[in-house]
């Protein structure tokens, strides 16, 4: 077992159904008011370099709910803002908690963080990887759907750090995936000919209509990611035609599931109609996000 959550690519299929399983035990102890105190006494560090809605609370109160605590760190009320090492707030935070969970810009600090802490480290999203949201996303799917491996799933929009995680996703469990960006919006180079040469059934096109055609499974994200708010403009402009609608949703399967990590751009990346109608299952992914991380914190931290 890893010490560490930081990307889909380290973990094996077999330990991450383990965590699914762990999950849906978790969910339902939770559901039936259970206590389930597995990380008594315990307590994770929560470094945020970005903001952050749904990480920042769902960890807060997955800790809680496992009987231990959570501290919320900022990088502009730590020294980490005035310029301390990452190596040196890792060998730090190793004294004092018992897990680190980090949002920040680089998937290589995240890396050296572990590297320099005697403790799990989870990755709460870098401009790279976002893996706890491809947990859950893969959970929500799962309670929706039967047979979450034999689905066609689809990515709309932006090669961001989304894409990049679903194509690590699509090479653990070897479901068929289909990326349609801008030119120029890929995913990451070094992701793509990772999966390419490992055989994952991933195909990429500049085609939202032919990459969500009968598909099981759609799925966006904003098309600027945080930090870079600047190229909003001109993201605006290149992305147009790769948004979620009834339009596009009419060409999936009749009974596709809509997934956003959320939050959203309402009328841009997805509609309004299309978030609020009867294919979107946002909501029950964004709850997921709790289940999941409990699951991730107790395996590695117990
Ligand atoms: N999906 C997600 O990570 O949301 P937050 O940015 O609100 O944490
Ligand atoms: N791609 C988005 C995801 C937010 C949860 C971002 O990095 O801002």
């Amino acid at each position: 077992m890893n010490k560490d959550f930081l990307a889909l690519s380290d973990w094996s299929r077999d330990d991450l159904e383990k965590i699914f399983e762990l999950t849906r035990e978790l969910k339902a102890m939770q559901k039936a008011g259970e206590a389930h105190p597995l990380l008594k006494g315990k307590t994770l560090g929560m470094l945020f370099e970005k903001s952050s809605t749904r990480t920042r609370v769902s960890f807060e109160v997955g800790m809680f709910q496992l009987g231990g605590h959570a501290l919320f760190l900022s990088s502009s009320t730590t020294q980490m803002g005035r310029g301390e090492p990452i190596k040196d707030t890792g060998r730090v935070m190793s004294r004092y908690v018992d897990g680190i969970m980090i949002r920040t810009f680089s998937q290589e600090a995240v890396e050296e963080l572990a590297r320099c802490s005697t403790i799990p480290v989870i990755n709460g999203l870098t401009d790279m990887y976002h893996p706890c949201q491809l947990m859950a996303d893969l959970f929500t799917v799962s309670e929706h759907k039967a047979h979450y491996r034999d689905l066609t799933y689809c990515w709309i929009g932006d090669g961001n750090n989304m894409a990049n995680s679903w194509i690590n996703a699509a090479l653990t469990f070897g479901f068929e995936l289909r990326v349609a960006t801008p030119p120029g919006y890929e995913p990451d180079a070094t992701v793509m000919a990772r999966a390419a040469a490992a055989g994952a059934k991933v195909t990429y096109t500049n085609d939202p209509f032919a990459a969500a055609r009968g598909a099981d499974v759609l799925n966006t994200d904003v098309w600027a990611s945080m930090g870079q708010e600047d190229e909003q403009a001109q993201r605006v402009e290149a992305f147009s035609g790769f948004q979620i609608n009834d339009e596009l949703v009419a060409v999936a399967a009749p009974d596709c599931i809509v997934l956003h990590c959320l939050p959203a751009h309402r009328d841009e990346e997805i509609t309004d109609a299309v978030i609020e109608g009867p294919h979107s299952v946002v909501f029950d992914e964004a709850e997921n996000r709790l289940h999941v991380q409990k699951a991730i914190m107790a395996t590695l931290m117990k």
